[in-house]
């Protein structure tokens, strides 16, 4: 691999490991597109964890929501940009909604109660209501709640695991842009192009 075309995907992932870690990353909140009966959909969400060996990256989300649906199995693209790298990276892969296994079970362990108290809201994200509102149960309004009182939020929390099949990586530059893409299928070699 030429060493330049190796430099832009290891910048990739370093971006990307620090983006998960780093609240104050450009990269922290990417936008997670869709697709859901033909139509794109995007929102921003909270990358919560980036795996090189694994070519993974995570999110969190309530399993109620339209997008867990529309993901589950399905094709989806992850959109990121650091304004200080000048670097966008488009990353598309396959989505998978994780809602039972022990992983899951860890991670809502060690969320913090305030984290997990979203997961109590009683209706499913998107329900109309009547009024702006929260829709935390009046009980759980302005506190931290108790661990028991967690118990019925569990079944809410989703993990999205994202298998990244390829990354597109511009970097802006006033000399000259430069593009490559890095694909699963020829081992993640890489290869530039117009940008
Ligand atoms: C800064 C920011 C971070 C967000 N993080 C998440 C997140 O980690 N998980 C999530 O499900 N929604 C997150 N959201 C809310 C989503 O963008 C979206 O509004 C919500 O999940 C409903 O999306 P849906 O209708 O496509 O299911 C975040 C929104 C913002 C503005």
């Amino acid at each position: 691999m030429d060493e330049a075309l190796s430099d832009a995907q290891n910048t990739a992932w370093r971006l990307l490991v620090r983006a998960a870690a780093d609240r104050r990353s450009p990269m922290h909140t990417p936008v997670v597109a869709t697709i859901a009966g033909g139509a794109p959909d995007a929102r921003v969400m909270v990358l919560r964890a980036a795996d090189r060996a694994a070519a993974a990256l995570r999110f969190h989300t309530d399993a109620r929501s339209p997008k867990c649906l529309a993901m589950d199995g399905a094709p989806v693209m992850v959109l990121a940009y650091h304004p200080g790298e000048a670097i966008q990276l488009r990353i598309a892969g396959t989505a998978r909604i994780d809602r039972d296994s022990p992983l899951v079970d860890a991670i809502w362990a060690q969320a913090t109660p305030f984290a997990r108290r979203i997961y109590l809201v009683e209706q499913a994200p998107g329900t109309p209501l009547a009024a702006a509102a929260s829709g935390l149960p009046a009980w759980v309004e302005g506190r931290k709640p108790e661990e028991a009182e967690l118990v019925p939020a569990r079944g809410n929390f989703a993990v999205v695991h994202i298998d990244i099949t390829r990354i597109d990586w511009l970097h802006l530059a006033q000399a000259g842009h430069a593009r490559a893409v890095f694909d699963a299928a020829d081992g993640w070699a890489g290869e530039w192009c117009a940008p």
